[in-house]
This record gives structure tokens, sequence and C-alpha cells, in this order.
């Protein structure tokens, strides 16, 4: 049965307050105050679940089993970590603390594991799905500092999944498509094609797939574009755009959406004429996100 530790007998409590101040004395010579002061805080609030919730030494067995799991199943393409600190908001929480409010700045989110370094430059008003599935969608922009003044030659990189739900580098054919980088013009301008966002689940094979499965949540995330905004001077911003009317967007399942990121992406009947003197045969999709970097560093 589990008690509060409140209701602990007070000898006992007398003995597990004693290990924690041990445990945390036992950094006391360490020479790296910040190692220092994560490790200590590591162990106290460690301690102080294991004794809330009085784990059973099954439970906790349980859990390094988990952990171990995480660990087989991760490689150079799957970060099942990254998925376990996505799914328990640790990394929204980060990001959070990370990425204080600075004016009107447009508001960051979770980076995610599938952007990949070195995605082709495609000039403006270029279509970064570079042949993946799903509906073509026009998104365009400016990028500007929080005075208001246009930020040129800003480097945007994007990346999405494709109609069906997946990333190019969720397919065993060693494609690229549905990601791309582009510069803004001198009046911090941007444009181009991609696809309309769908819904899709995060990697749920493995243990965090199990984990989710068990306590009876869903995998799914909100339909959504990442972007990644650089610019000298400015706080890289990595953040995403969702689609308003997405049944989603209130239970993503890494805790990525805000309000402020969600967009109107407006269907266009087919027939409809699309920019950058393109041919559409069926339906297409238009966006705007205007996007406002903090000083900082890249
Ligand atoms: C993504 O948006 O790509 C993503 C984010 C967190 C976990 C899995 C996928
Ligand atoms: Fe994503």
């Amino acid at each position: 049965m589990n008690r509060a530790h409140s209701t602990v007998p007070l000898e006992q409590q007398a003995r597990e307050e004693d290990l924690v101040a041990r445990v945390v004395a036992s950094f006391d010579g360490c020479q790296d105050p910040r190692l220092r002061e994560l490790m200590t805080g590591l162990v106290r609030h460690l301690h102080t679940y294991v004794r809330e919730v009085r784990l059973t030494e099954e439970e906790w067995n349980r859990a390094i089993g988990f952990l171990t799991g995480c660990g087989q199943i991760t490689d150079d393409r799957r970060q099942e970590f990254v998925l376990l600190s996505d799914v328990l908001g640790a990394s929204m929480q980060t990001i959070t603390v990370n990425n204080e409010a600075h004016g009107d700045a447009t508001e960051a989110t979770v980076f995610g594991p599938f952007f990949v370094e070195g995605a082709p430059e495609v000039p403006l008003g270029g279509d970064i799905a570079d042949g993946a599935s799903g509906e073509p969608c026009w998104v365009e922009g400016t990028v500007t500092d929080t005075a208001g003044r246009p930020l040129a030659g800003a480097r945007i990189e994007v990346w999405e999944a494709d109609g069906d739900g997946l990333y190019d580098v969720q397919y065993d054919d060693g494609r690229t498509a549905a990601r791309a980088h582009l510069h803004t013009d001198d009046l911090g301008r941007y444009r181009f094609w991609a696809v309309t966002p769908t819904p899709y689940p995060i990697p749920h094979d493995g243990p965090v797939g199990r984990l989710l499965t068990a306590v009876g949540r869903s995998p799914m995330r909100a339909s959504h574009l990442h972007f990644m905004v650089s610019h000298a001077g400015c706080r890289t911003l990595v953040t995403h755009i969702f689609v308003r009317g997405d049944e989603l967007l209130d239970s993503d399942t890494v805790f990525g959406v805000k309000d402020s990121l969600v967009r109107d992406f407006e269907r266009q009947p087919a027939g409809t004429p699309a920019p950058a003197g393109r041919a559409v045969p069926g339906t297409w999709s238009r966006a705007r996100f205007d996007i406002v970097l903090a000083p900082g560093r890249t």
C-alpha cells in the first residue's frame, strides 16, 4: 500500500532523510559548481519522488528495464530518450525556460527528431516538397526583429512530414523531400511551396509507444510545419506553425502547440490561379507566417 511520506513513522522518515543528506553531501568536493547544483538537485528531486510514491523495488526494476529498452532501440536514426523527454513535456519545459518572452518575438516549440543538416537550398517561391506526397501549400511571410525592422538574408530551414504522415528519413530509399532552406530577400520576405501539413504519430513501436498505450495516451502530433530561423544578432528560433481547425491541437502528444503558432491554411478550390507561376491541377492551400526574432545569439 502506498503512503504519503508525511504518514511514514518518524524514525523511518529520519532514516530516509539521513540517506538524502549523505548522497547530497557526496558531491561537496565537486569542483564545478554548476555540475554540483545539477547533481544535488537531481538527487533531491529523485529521492522526493521515490519517497512520495513509496516506490517498490519491483517498480524500480521495471523502470530500469524501461530505460534499458530505450537505450537498446536508440541508434543514429532513432532517439528514444528524446521521445521520452518529449512525451513527458520535459523538452517543452526546457524550451520554455530557455526562450523567455521578448516583446512580440515568435514563440519557440519542440525541435523533434527529424531535422537533417544540409537540406537543399530553394529559391524564393521554390518548392520544398520535391516530390513528397500531399496537397500543395503556399507559405509566405516576413522575418523582422522586435523593432519591426525587416531582416534581409535570414536563413530559414523548413521541414515536414509528407501527405502520408512520414518524413523522408523514415523511408528506406535515402530520399530527400519536404525539407529545404531559403533566405529572406532585402525586405525580409520569404515564400515557398510545401505540402499542407497532416497529422502523424511519433514513432510508437518502442518503449515510449508502449508507455503511451499503457496510460491511454495517443501518439499523434497535431499537423505542423517546422521552421528554424536564424540571423546574426538574433536568437535562433526553432518553431512550427499549426493548422487552425485541426482536432489534435488540444492533445498534441509532445505538448508543442501554442495558440500564437496556429495559422489559417486557407484551402483554394481547384482551378484557383496559384502563385509563382505554378499550375496546380487540384486544390491547394495557403498560409501566412510573419516571424519576429528576439535579440540574442544565433
Ligand atoms: C516532430 O515534430 O517531428 C516530432 C517531435 C517530437 C517527437 C517526435 C516527432
Ligand atoms: Fe514534426
